[in-house]
C-alpha cells in the first residue's frame, strides 16, 4: 500500500482463473423435472447444458478456487494481496462476508476484503471499484471474484427460471504495472426504477424468512424474463456503445466481445446494435448457462486459457443485471 501516492494510475487485469464443477445438467435432464423440452431451452436461448455445485460445496469453495488459478497466472502470492472484492448474488450466508471466507481459504492477512452486490454485473462493479481504489495509489493488488451457486436458490419446479442458471466461479486480479494501459474506459450504470422483475423476494429484512415464505417459495429466485429481456438488449447496448466512445476505440478495433451469457438472443440483438460481428463474441452459455456473477469472469478466463484472448488485444465486455445493473469495460489485455 502506497497512501502518499495519489496519482492516477492505468490499472491492468494480470490474471484470470476459473472452477467449475463437475456435475453437469443437461437440457435432457430437464425434460424429466419440468415440462420443458431440449427445442424449446434451446431455441429460445441457446443453451445447452449448466454446471450444479457438489453437495455441500459452496460460493466461497468455488470462489476460492477460481481465485488460486488466477493468482498463479498473474504470480502473486497471498501475502501481495491488499484488496479482495467478492461478487455474488448467492454468498454463503448473509454475514460474514463471502470475501472474508475467501480469504481465509487462501491465507490472506490484513486485506481490505468485502462483498459488492450489483446481480450479474458484480464481477464488473467489483472490477470498476478495484480500478479506482489502484488508480488512487491506496492498494496495489486487488483480487475480484465473481462466483455463484445459483442452484441453491433455484425453484427447481418453476421451468420458467430452472432451465435457465449455473454454478461457477471466475476471478481476476489487478495491478498497476509499467508500460500497461490495461481498463481504457468503463460504462457502469443503475436504474433502481423499473420495478420487480427479478429478484428473491423474501430472506431480507423486508420479507424476513419465515415458515410462510418457504412455503410460499419466495426464497427462490423470480424473473419476468420477457420484460427483462427488453431492457437487457436496450442497457446492454447503450453501455457498450458509451464504453467505446469514452475509450476512444471503435468497433473494428475490439477484438472480443464478453457479452452477458444470458441468452443467444440478446448476444445476437448486441451484436447488430454494437456492430461487433457474432465470431469476435466470446459465448459459452451453450455449456455453462446463466453463472450471473461469474459470466464475465468465466468468458474471459476461457478465451484466454484456449488462445483466443492474445496479450495486447482489445476487449469490450457488457453485463447487465437485476433492477437494474450494467456495466462495460473495455480493456487492453
Ligand atoms: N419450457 C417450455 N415453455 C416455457 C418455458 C420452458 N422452460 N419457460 C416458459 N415457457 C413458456 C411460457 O409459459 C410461455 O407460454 P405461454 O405462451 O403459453 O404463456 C411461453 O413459453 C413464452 O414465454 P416467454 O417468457 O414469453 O418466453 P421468452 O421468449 O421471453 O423466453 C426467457 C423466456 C428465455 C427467460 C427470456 O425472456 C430471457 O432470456 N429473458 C432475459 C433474461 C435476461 O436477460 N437476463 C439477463 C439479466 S438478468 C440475469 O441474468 C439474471
Amino acid at each position: 500500500m502506497n497512501e502518499v501516492n495519489s496519482a492516477v494510475r492505468p490499472v491492468s487485469i494480470v490474471g484470470t482463473g476459473s472452477y467449475l464443477p463437475e456435475r453437469i445438467l443437461t437440457n435432457e435432464e430437464l425434460e424429466d423435472m419440468v415440462d420443458t423440452s431440449h427445442e424449446w431451452i434451446h431455441t429460445r436461448t441457446g443453451m445447452v447444458e449448466r454446471r450444479i455445485a457438489a453437495e455441500g460445496e459452496t460460493t466461497s469453495d468455488m470462489a476460492a478456487e477460481a481465485a488460486r488459478t488466477a493468482m498463479s497466472s498473474a504470480g502473486v502470492e497471498a501475502e501481495d494481496i491488499d484488496l479482495i472484492i467478492m461478487a455474488t448474488v448467492t454468498p454463503d450466508m448473509p454475514f460474514p462476508s463471502t470475501a472474508c471466507l475467501v480469504q481465509n481459504s487462501l491465507g490472506v492477512k490484513g486485506a481490505l476484503c468485502f462483498d459488492l452486490e450489483a446481480a450479474c454485473s458484480g464481477f464488473l462493479y467489483a472490477m470498476e471499484t478495484a480500478r479506482g481504489m489502484i488508480a488512487s495509489g491506496l492498494y496495489d493488488t486487488a483480487l475480484i471474484v465473481g462466483a455463484e451457486k445459483m442452484s441453491a436458490v433455484t425453484d427447481w419446479s418453476d421451468r420458467a427460471t430452472c432451465v435457465l442458471f449455473g454454478d461457477g466461479a471466475g476471478a481476476a486480479v489487478l495491478q498497476s504495472r509499467a508500460g500497461e494501459r490495461g481498463i481504457l474506459a468503463t460504462s457502469v450504470g443503475a436504474d433502481g426504477s423499473l420495478g420487480e422483475l427479478l429478484s428473491i423476494p423474501a430472506g431480507g429484512s423486508k420479507t424476513p424468512a419465515s415458515h410462510q415464505t418457504v412455503d410460499d417459495g419466495l426464497h427462490y429466485i423470480k424473473m419476468a424474463g420477457n420484460n427483462v429481456f427488453k431492457h437487457a438488449v436496450r442497457c446492454m447496448s447503450e453501455a457498450g456503445v458509451a464504453a467505446l466512445e469514452k475509450a476512444g476505440v471503435g468497433v473494428d478495433d475490439v477484438d472480443w466481445g464478453g457479452p452477458h451469457q444470458a441468452n443467444m438472443r440478446i448476444i445476437k440483438s448486441i451484436s447488430d446494435r454494437v456492430g461487433i460481428t457474432l465470431d469476435r463474441f466470446v459465448i459459452n452459455l451453450d455449456k455453462l448457462g446463466n453463472t450471473r456473477a461469474a459470466t464475465a469472469p468465466l468468458a474471459l478466463d476461457e478465451a484466454i486459457r484456449d488462445g483466443r484472448i492474445k496479450k495486447g488485444q482489445t476487449i469490450l465486455s457488457i453485463v447487465f443485471g437485476g433492477r437494474f445493473t450494467w456495466g462495460a469495460p473495455v480493456v487492453e489485455l
